[in-house]
C-alpha cells in the first residue's frame, strides 16, 4: 500500500464497471441507494472523493454505490446499472461534460436526482446546464498559483530572459482552462512577458498526458534555462516536472506549482528538494462529502441544493504542507 493507503484494489482493477458496492450489510430494503460516478477512478483525487463520500453515507446510513465512467458508453451503462438497484440519484464527474443533456436524460428515464461534482454538464447549445454543481473556484485557484511561482521567481532573481514558464493545459474542459488562465494572467500582471509563457496541450489529464505535452514545449524553446511550471492539477505539473528534470534541469532551475489533494505531496517527502515546490491544495472532503450530503438530503428531505457551490484552494509547500493538511481536516487520509 503507498503512504497514502487510499483505495480498495478492487476499485482499481475493474473501473469502468461496478467497482465497489458498498450496500451496508443489514440495510434494510426502504434504504437510500444513491451512486457516485467518476470519469478517473485511477486519480487520487476521485478516490478520496469516493472516501469521504462513503463517510457521507456511513453517517447517514444510505446505500452508495461507487463506479468509475470513463466513457460516455459506460457513463450511461452505470445508469441503467444504478435504476436496476433502485438508486435514488447520483453525483458524478462526467468524463465528458458534452454527455450532459444525454446523462440528464437516462436519468430522468429512472426518475433519478443528479449532482454534478467537479466537471460541469454543457448543453447542446455550449451553454452550463442548470444541474446543481460543487466545483473549484478555478480561475482564484489558478491565480493563486501564478502569483506564487512569481513571487519565488523574484526570490531567487532568476533573469528574466533566460526564464520560460511551461502551461500544461486541457482547453476543452471550463474548469481546468479557467485555472491556467487564471495562472497567465496573474504572471503577466505581475509583469512577466506574455510571449515567454508557453502552452502545451495535453490530451489526457493525468502524467503520462503532460509528459507528452511538456517534451513539445521543451523542445520548441531549446534555449530557455530555468522554467516556471503550472497546470491544471498535481498530475500536470508532475509530467511536466519529470520531462523538464530529465533535460538536465533541477531544483535550482525549475519552480513547478500544482493544484490538488496528495499526488504531489510524496515530492515533499523526498529527502532532496524537486522542482515541485508548491500545490493549492484543493478540498476532496468537500466535494465527496458534502456533495453526497447535499445529493442525500435533496432526495430524503426534499431540501434543494445551491445551483452552485464553488470551493477554494490554500497553497502548501515542503515546509507546512503537514498543517495545511491538517487544517483541511486531511490528515487521516493523507498524512499516513
Ligand atoms: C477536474 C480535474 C481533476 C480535479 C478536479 C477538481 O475534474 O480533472 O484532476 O482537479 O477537477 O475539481
Amino acid at each position: 500500500m503507498t503512504r497514502f493507503g487510499v483505495l480498495s484494489c478492487t476499485a482499481l482493477a475493474v473501473s469502468g464497471v461496478l467497482c465497489a458496492c458498498n450496500a451496508r450489510p443489514g440495510a434494510s430494503d426502504e434504504a437510500i441507494t444513491i451512486g457516485f460516478l467518476v470519469k478517473q477512478p485511477e486519480e487520487l483525487w476521485f478516490q478520496n472523493e469516493w472516501r469521504f463520500a462513503q463517510q457521507c453515507a456511513d453517517h447517514y446510513g444510505f446505500n452508495l454505490i461507487k463506479m468509475g465512467v470513463e466513457d460516455g458508453e459506460k457513463a450511461l451503462n452505470a445508469i441503467d446499472v444504478l435504476g436496476a438497484k433502485g438508486a435514488r440519484g447520483f453525483v458524478i464527474c462526467t468524463p465528458d461534460v458534452r454527455l450532459g443533456p444525454a446523462i440528464m436524460a437516462r436519468a430522468k428515464s429512472y426518475a433519478m436526482k443528479v449532482f454534478t461534482v467537479d466537471d460541469q454538464f454543457v448543453g447542446a447549445d455550449g451553454a452550463f446546464m442548470e444541474v446543481p454543481y460543487m466545483g473549484l473556484s478555478a480561475r482564484e485557484i489558478g491565480r493563486n498559483v501564478g502569483r506564487a511561482l512569481y513571487e519565488e521567481f523574484e526570490r531567487r532573481a532568476w533573469p528574466v530572459a533566460e526564464t520560460g514558464a511551461c502551461a500544461i493545459t486541457f482547453d476543452e474542459l471550463n474548469t481546468v482552462k479557467e485555472r491556467t488562465d487564471g495562472s497567465t494572467e496573474a504572471l503577466i500582471e505581475a509583469g512577466f512577458p506574455a510571449d515567454q509563457i508557453h502552452r502545451g496541450a495535453e490530451k489526457t489529464l493525468d502524467v503520462p498526458g503532460a509528459l507528452d505535452a511538456a517534451h513539445i514545449v521543451l523542445t520548441q524553446h531549446p534555449d530557455i534555462k530555468r522554467w516556471l511550471v503550472f497546470s491544471v492539477n498535481d498530475e500536470g505539473v508532475l509530467g511536466a516536472l519529470r520531462a523538464i528534470e530529465g533535460r538536465g534541469f533541477h531544483a535550482d532551475s525549475v519552480i513547478g506549482i500544482g493544484i490538488g489533494a496528495g499526488t504531489g505531496l510524496a515530492e515533499f517527502d523526498k529527502p532532496t528538494r524537486t522542482g515541485y515546490f508548491a500545490t493549492c491544495m484543493i478540498s476532496p472532503l468537500r466535494h465527496g462529502y458534502e456533495a453526497t450530503e447535499m445529493l442525500y438530503r435533496w432526495i430524503a428531505e426534499g431540501l434543494e441544493p445551491p445551483m452552485d457551490t464553488r470551493t477554494a484552494g490554500v497553497l502548501a509547500t515542503r515546509e507546512n504542507y503537514k498543517e495545511v493538511v491538517e487544517k483541511l481536516g486531511l490528515a487521516d487520509v493523507l498524512l499516513r
